[in-house]
């Protein structure tokens, strides 16, 4: 191998390591929205799960992100919230990717229709065939399927560090029309709360090669007041991991 093709190979590799603890790996999704709009790879990834014997949510959890537990955990916070109390009857996910979020919340409540918009089809395709989910066009970043008002629950997990700035806001504004009042919306951001002088030398020193969009950040503060004036209160917020650091979970009541 020539030395040109060596670095652009090691660098490459570099990248996938990088990406791969923040849960991506180096595959195009099919409809492309801006930011990081790849995902792991499927046959690769559930074919490493089988062989470490493991649920593929366990698998990127453990093997991949070194995070043992992460997803367990926060389902637990948002069950110590409220938020399968309700025993929400319809739920819609933004890019629940392998559906490591998807699968737990299926074990917390029992509804009746499950919603997602998710762009990397195979991962999509997946979840249809496992669990009877129903995969809606992914549009713009609008949730253009899904009527107002109409769903219980509303949760997207380390998406909108992945989004650009505008992709966001506009499923941040759709979030709000599709959710029922009494229900609930949770997503996670990279908020000034995930962001000590200690996290931004991580980020700087081992994150997010080649990909300038990962990770994005938004202050608290432009969420809780957004959402508070779409007639969601902020009811419980707690930190998760992170790539090399944390994101911050919000989970807002649509009270109008
Ligand atoms: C970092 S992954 C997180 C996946 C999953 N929620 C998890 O935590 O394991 C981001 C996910 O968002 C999906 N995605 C990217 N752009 C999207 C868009 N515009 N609309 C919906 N999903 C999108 C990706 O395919 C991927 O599944």
């Amino acid at each position: 191998m020539k030395a040109a093709a060596r670095a652009r190979s090691a660098v490459k590799s570099g990248v996938k390591r990088l990406l791969g603890r923040a849960g991506f790996d180096i595959v195009r999704s099919t409809t492309p929205q801006g930011g990081v709009d790849d995902f792991i790879p499927f046959e690769a990834t559930m074919r490493a799960a089988r062989a470490a014997g493991l649920p593929v949510g366990d698998y990127i959890d453990e093997a991949m992100n070194g995070t043992p537990g992460a997803t367990r955990s926060t389902i637990d916070e948002l069950r110590a919230l409220g938020v399968f109390a309700a025993a929400p009857d319809t739920v819609l996910e933004i890019g629940p990717g392998s559906g490591r979020y998807l699968e737990k919340t299926l074990k917390e409540c029992s509804p009746s229709r499950y919603e997602i918009y998710e762009t990397a089809a195979p991962w999509a395709n997946y979840l249809v065939d496992t669990f009877g989910v129903v995969a809606q066009p992914v549009t713009g970043f609008s949730l253009d399927a899904t009527a107002d008002d109409s769903v219980d629950l509303v949760q997207a997990h380390k998406v909108f560090n992945t989004l650009t700035f505008l992709g966001t806001c506009r499923y941040f504004f759709e979030m709000a029309r599709v959710t029922r009042p009494g229900g609930r919306i949770v997503f996670d951001v990279m908020t000034e709360g995930c962001l000590d002088p200690a996290a931004m030398r991580a980020w700087a020193r081992q994150g997010g090669a080649g990909h300038d969009s990962f990770p994005a950040a938004l202050p608290r503060r432009t969420c809780v007041d957004l959402f508070a004036d779409l007639g969601c209160d902020l009811e419980g917020s707690f930190l998760a991991p992170l790539g090399v650091a944390s994101t911050e979970v919000l989970v807002f009541r649509k009270t109008a």
